[in-house]
Parts: structure tokens; sequence; C-alpha cells
């Protein structure tokens, strides 16, 4: 397809490719992670399968792209023509449309958490978790105030696609990326020159290895996928844009630094908050939307910093959801012939009113909170990271192993590449240790859902 949109530039690849990455997932959900499994010892288990699993995984997911040139279902279709490889994107467009429904309705919450702190509303919290979570729990199960916010994130995400790869998505992970890096660094730096907040490394680099179990082995396993947005097309999509010079192999280095390095300051700027204050380093998911807001009014210019922290949050989740919307998006211009305007205010329309329901089952509208005794938030949450995303992911390692063949794989690797040798042997062995470890992971899920008792954990 000779009239296919391109990035302007390898940088505005890598910064795309990385604020997809980069996200809640960084910020909201890798800290209380850490916080309640061990600290430097699940970040020292995420590390290594961030590396192990995560980045052959990036990798085999921008070659597939930017050979075809083609987003997910018709990239599977063209190097596997007639057969049924196609469904491992198709499972990748179903995956965007389950996690960009709660998704923006997180990135609405964000919005609504910016303006709060902007305009004082976390003083009363100050020291005060209770008042707070209070206020948290009657935020979101409010049938009306969370959607508002919801419509507001998803028009904006839907608004930066309509402009296109180059000028929407790239251009906005130009100013968004740059952003992020330097909130988190001053907010990283005002947390550490607090008393105590030097704690905050400790707890995250000096690892101790009796408080880790099983089962935070395959959370951080999970959350590699989840966090680096892996296992659903998406880093295909992206791919699907690139020219034939670049170097597929560095791009995915600098993508997996980036996710890794914003998430651990991330880390370090909430802990060292936490620890100087003397709060709770295992509060689990209410550690941002619950302590931070009784944290923020104890120190000098609490206001502005709530503000900037809650502003870097959606500024995350915002280049993450266009990047899952793009995927559909994508799949609707490939393979239906869609224009982009219509394919993207269709389906941010659509994922939007799916997510209404979603934001409804936080308490708004008990009904929904039916299927298998969670809320339908919750479902859609599981569905996809726990299953979805490392099917999709293990799928793709076999595709190549098993379908599409290592070799023919590292033709198109190392084209743009100036160090041409790669072994052949080593590109196996690593897709193999992926597609196992996770193979490994889903079955450890569904024995425990089934009898009740995991291999593992
Ligand atoms: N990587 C994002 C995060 O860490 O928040 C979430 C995500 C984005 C998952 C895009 C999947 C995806 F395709």
């Amino acid at each position: 397809m000779n009239n296919r949109e391109q990035w302007g530039s390898r940088i505005g690849f890598i910064l795309a490719a990385s604020g997809s990455a980069v996200g809640l997932g960084n910020i909201w959900k890798y800290p209380h992670m850490a916080g309640e499994n061990g600290g430097a010892a699940f970040t020292v288990i995420y590390l290594i399968c961030i590396l192990i699993v995560g980045l052959p995984i990036v990798i085999a997911e921008f070659v597939i792209g930017r050979k075809t040139q083609l987003s997910p279902v018709g990239a599977f279709k063209a190097l596997a023509p007639n057969t049924n490889w196609k469904f491992v994107g198709v499972l990748g467009v179903c995956a965007a449309f389950v996690i960009l429904s709660f998704y923006g309705v997180v990135g609405g919450w964000t919005l609504r958490y910016t303006m709060l702190s902007l305009f004082g509303g976390f003083v009363k919290f100050s020291g005060n978790p209770e008042l707070a979570g209070g206020q948290f729990k009657s935020f979101i199960s409010n049938p009306i105030n969370p959607v508002f916010w919801q419509i507001i994130f998803m028009t904006l995400t839907t608004m930066v696609i309509v402009k296109g790869v180059k000028g929407g998505i790239e251009k906005w992970a130009k100013i968004m990326m740059p952003a992020i890096l330097v909130i988190l660094g001053v907010l990283m730096f005002r947390g550490l020159t607090l008393p105590n907040g030097t704690k905050a490394l400790e707890f995250l680099f000096l690892p101790k290895f009796e408080d880790l179990t099983a089962s935070s082995i395959v959370l951080a396993l999970g959350h590699a996928f989840f966090t680096l947005s892996l296992g659903m097309g998406t880093m295909i999509t992206y791919g699907s844009y690139l020219s034939r010079d670049q170097n597929l192999l560095t791009s995915a280095l600098w993508v997996i630094l980036l996710d890794t390095v914003i998430a651990i300051m991330a880390g370090v700027a909430i802990f060292a908050t936490v620890f100087a204050l003397g709060a709770n380093p295992d509060s689990g998911p209410g550690l941002i939307f619950v302590a931070l807001p009784t944290i923020f009014p104890q120190i000098a210019g609490g206001t502005l910093w709530g503000a900037l922290f809650f502003f870097l949050l959606f500024m995350a989740a915002l280049t993450s959801a266009i990047s899952i919307l793009e995927v559909i998006t994508a799949y609707f211009i490939d393979e239906k012939d869609w224009s982009r305007e219509k394919a993207t205010v269709t389906f941010g329309s659509f994922v939007t009113i799916v997510g209404i329901f979603c934001s409804m089952s936080m308490g708004g509208f008990n009904d929904f909170n039916t299927i298998f005794n969670i809320s339908f938030f919750d479902f859609l949450d599981y569905l996809s990271s726990k299953y979805m995303l490392p099917i999709g992911g293990m799928l793709t390692a076999l595709f190549i192993l098993m379908k599409w063949g290592v070799d023919d794989f590292i033709r198109e690797l190392v084209t743009g590449m100036e160090n041409k040798n790669i072994d052949p042997f080593v590109v196996k062995v690593l897709f193999i240790i992926s597609a196992l470890v996770v193979g490994f992971i889903i079955s450890n899920e569904i024995i425990a859902i089934i009898t009740g008792n995991p291999i593992v954990g």
C-alpha cells in the first residue's frame, strides 16, 4: 500500500510507542503492586519478565507490522493466507474494545482529580484517609459525575486519532512524553528531598526475597504484558507505519527502557511522599486516589504538586488510550476501507458507551455486578490483562516459531540494522521461553479457576 501513513521521524515513532506503553499500568498499577508484594523483590522479578518475555514480543510485533505494513488482522492474513492465524489479530481488536472501555473510565477519574487538586479540593483530606476514601467511593459510584469526565477523556482521545498518524498521534506524543518525564523528574526530586523520602529507594531497590510469594511472580509476568501494551497488536499497528530503514532492535530497547524508567520514577516519587508522611505503602489500588490526596496537602505547595501529579497521570493515560483506539481504527481502515474519520468517531463513541456501563458497575447501577460476582469493570480488566493479552502474546511467539519461520523473521528484523548477525538459535530459544512462560501462567490461572488450587500462587 503506497499511500499508507508513515511516522514523520524515528524519535516520533519511539515516543508514540513508549507513550502507548507508559500509562496507568506504570503510574497507578506498578507502584501499588510493588507496595503489596515486597517492594524491591517484586521489582527484580518484574524486570526479569520484561527482559525475557517482553523484549522478544515487542520486537516480534514491530517486525510483523513493518513487514506487512498492515494492522494485526491484515498482517496475519498477509503472512499466513487462508489460515486461522488471522484470529490472533481479531483477538487483538476485541481486546482493544475491552481494555479501552474501562481504561477510558479511569482516564476520566484522572481528569477529575487534576481539577479537584487544582481547586484546593484535597485540603480537607489532609491526613484523613477515611474521608478521602469515602469521597473517592462516592465519586466513582455516582451514575453521572464519572461518566461526564470519561466522555471528555474519550473525546480527547478521538480528536487526536482523527488527525492521523503523523499529525495526531506522533504530534501529541512528542509533546506529552517529554512533559511526563519532566513532571515526574520534578515530583521525584520533591519527594526525595522530603525528610525520610530516601526510604523509598531502599524500599524499591533493596530486595527482600522472603517477601516474595509465588503469586507475585505470576502477577509480575502478567503485568509485563499490560505495561508494554503487548499481545493485542498495538505494536504491530504502530510498526506498520514504519519505513524499512529503522533499526527495530534499538527502537524496542528504547521503548522498554522508557517504560521501565518511568514506572520506577513513579514508584520513587510516590513512595518517597508516602514514607515522608508515614503513610502505608501497601494500601493497594487506592494508593493513588486515596492515600496521595491525604498526603499532598501536608507538603508545601501540595495543591500544585497534587494537580501536577494527576495531570501527569492523565497524559500517560491519554497516550495509551490513543494507541488502543488506533488498533480499532486501523482495522476498519485497512480491512473495511472506512475513512479514518468514520472509523474513529464510530468506535470512539461505541467504546465510550460500553465504558459508561463499566462506570455504572462501580456502584451506580448494581445490577451490573452480576458477572462472575465481580463488577463489569473488574471483569473487563481481568479478562484482558489475565487472558486476552498473554494469549495474544503467546500466539504471536508461536506464529513466528511455527508458521512464519524464524529465518524470515530475522531477514525482516535485520533490515535497517548495521550488524546483521543474529543467531537463529538464540531467537528460537527466546520465543520458546516466552511462549512456555506465558502458557504456564495461563494454565495456572485456568487450573486455579476450575479447581480452586493453582499450581503456583
Ligand atoms: N501499556 C498501558 C499501560 O501500562 O497503562 C496499557 C495498554 C495500552 C495496554 C495499550 C494495552 C495496549 F494495547
